[in-house]
C-alpha cells in the first residue's frame, strides 16, 4: 500500500515536471500513471474517470459517482468532483479548464486515454496545445525506489520458481495452452496478484513467431519450446523468457541457441550506468551479426519494466538515454528462422552502480526435457 507520503512527493514531482515542460496541466485516465499517483486501480473504460493535475493548485479527481466511496475511503489529496451516470461530466472538464484560465501552456493527456475520453477533454481545455503525459512521466517512472524494486525482485522469483514446477512434468504430449496455464497458475499460487501478460508458450514453428501466443498445437519429441511469462507483485510485473528442446537438441538449434546466449550475456554487461540505451542493442546485435545471425533478430533488444510490461528505456537503435541506477528492462535477443524454429532468452535487470543485476535467474543454458 503507497503511504499518503510517498504520493503527495509523486504528484509534487509531476507539478515540476509541468514547470519544465511548460504545460498548464496534465489530465490522466485510469491507467498505471493513475496507479502510480493515486493507488487507484481499474480497467479503463467508457465512464469519464480522470485526474486533473495542474502546474500550481489542487488535483481534481472526477469521478462517476459508482466509484465514489471507493475513492473517498482513500482520503485522496485533491478535490473530488462526482457525477451521476446520466449526467454530462464534460461540463465538469470545462469548469475545471475554466479554473485553469490563467495558467498559461499546454494540456497534456494521458498516452493511454481512450480516444472518446480524450477528445472531450481536449475541446473542454479549447485552445490549448496537447501534448503527452509521458513529458513528465517518463522522468519520474523510469527510475524505480527500492520499493519497486523490490516488488519486482518478488515477482522475478515468483517467475523462476513457475518455471521449474511448470518442467518438473514431460511437457511433450501437452498443449501450448497447457503449458501456459500450468506456468500461469504456478505463479498464481506461489503469490502472485496477477499475470502481467497473456503467456506465451511457442511450440516448433510456432517459436519462429516472436509475438505468437499459444495455442491447440501439441508438443511434439525434438521440438524447441519457448515460454515468455511473468507475473505481477502490487502492480509491478516479471518478464522472463526461456526456451526448451524436448530430447535431442539438433546442431542447428544449438549454434543459434549459443549466440544468443552469448548476445545476451555481452548485453548485460553492457548495460552500465552512463551507457545510452541503444549502446546495450548493438552490444547484442553485434554478437548475432558477426555469428551469421544479424537477419534473425527481428526486434530490439529490450524494454524497459515496472508497472508496464512495455515502458520507457527501450533498448533500442535511436534511444540515447543515458543508463542509471535504478531503470529496470529487458535484455532478450532472439533468432528466429521462419517455418522452422526460433529461439530467445530474457530477464528483467536492474541497473546498480555495480552493474545489471537480474531479477530473474532461472538456469539460462539450453535446456533438454522430456
Ligand atoms: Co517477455
Ligand atoms: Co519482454
Amino acid at each position: 500500500m503507497l503511504s499518503r507520503r510517498v504520493l503527495q512527493q509523486r504528484i509534487s514531482a509531476v507539478r515540476r515536471g509541468l514547470s519544465r515542460v511548460d504545460a498548464a496541466a496534465v489530465v490522466f485516465g485510469l491507467s498505471t500513471n493513475m496507479r502510480y499517483l493515486t493507488g487507484f486501480i481499474d480497467e479503463p473504460g467508457e465512464r469519464m474517470l480522470v485526474l486533473v493535475v495542474p502546474r500550481d493548485g489542487d488535483p481534481t479527481l472526477i469521478v462517476p459517482e459508482l466509484y465514489a466511496n471507493q475513492v473517498r475511503a482513500r482520503e485522496p489529496d485533491c478535490t473530488l468532483r462526482v457525477w451521476a451516470d446520466g449526467d454530462d461530466p464534460t461540463l465538469i472538464v470545462r469548469d475545471v479548464a475554466r479554473e485553469l484560465e490563467t495558467q498559461t501552456g499546454r494540456v497534456l493527456l494521458d498516452d493511454t486515454l481512450w480516444t472518446a475520453i480524450a477528445l472531450p477533454v481536449q475541446q473542454a481545455f479549447a485552445g490549448r496545445e496537447a501534448g503527452l503525459a509521458s513529458e513528465v512521466m517518463t522522468e519520474l517512472r523510469m527510475r524505480k525506489t527500492l520499493e519497486e524494486v523490490e516488488c519486482m525482485q518478488r515477482a522475478g522469483e515468483i517467475t523462476d520458481r513457475a518455471l521449474e514446477d511448470a518442467l518438473s512434468l514431460p511437457i511433450v504430449g501437452q498443449t501450448e495452452i497447457e503449458l501456459a496455464r500450468r506456468l500461469e497458475s504456478a505463479m498464481l499460487d506461489g503469490g502472485a496478484n496477477g499475470i502481467a501478460f497473456e503467456t506465451l508458450v511457442a511450440a516448433g514453428p510456432n517459436s519462429a513467431l516472436p509475438h505468437y501466443r499459444a495455442g491447440n498445437r501439441r508438443i511434439e519429441p525434438g521440438e524447441v519450446v519457448i515460454m515468455d511469462f511473468g507475473c505481477r507483485i502490487e502492480g509491478y510485473c516479471s518478464d522472463i523468457t526461456r526456451t526448451v528442446v524436448c530430447g535431442e537438441v539438433a546442431p542447428d538449434i544449438d549454434n543459434a541457441y549459443a549466440a544468443v546466449r552469448k548476445a545476451h550475456a555481452t548485453a548485460r554487461d553492457r548495460a552500465k550506468r552512463g551507457v545510452p540505451a541503444q549502446e546495450v542493442d548493438r552490444a547484442a546485435r553485434n554478437v548475432l551479426a558477426e555469428a551469421g545471425y544479424g537477419e534473425a533478430f527481428c526486434h530490439r533488444t529490450g524494454h524497459g519494466v515496472g508497472l508496464d510490461v512495455h515502458e520507457p528505456p527501450y533498448i533500442v537503435e535511436g534511444n540515447s538515454t543515458r543508463l542509471e541506477p535504478g531503470m529496470a528492462f529487458s535484455i532478450e535477443p532472439g533468432a528466429y528462422f521462419p517455418g522452422s524454429f526460433g529461439v530467445r532468452l530474457e530477464d528483467v535487470v536492474i541497473v546498480t552502480e555495480g552493474g545489471a543485476k537480474p531479477m530473474t535467474e532461472a538456469p539460462r543454458e539450453l535446456r533438454a526435457v522430456e
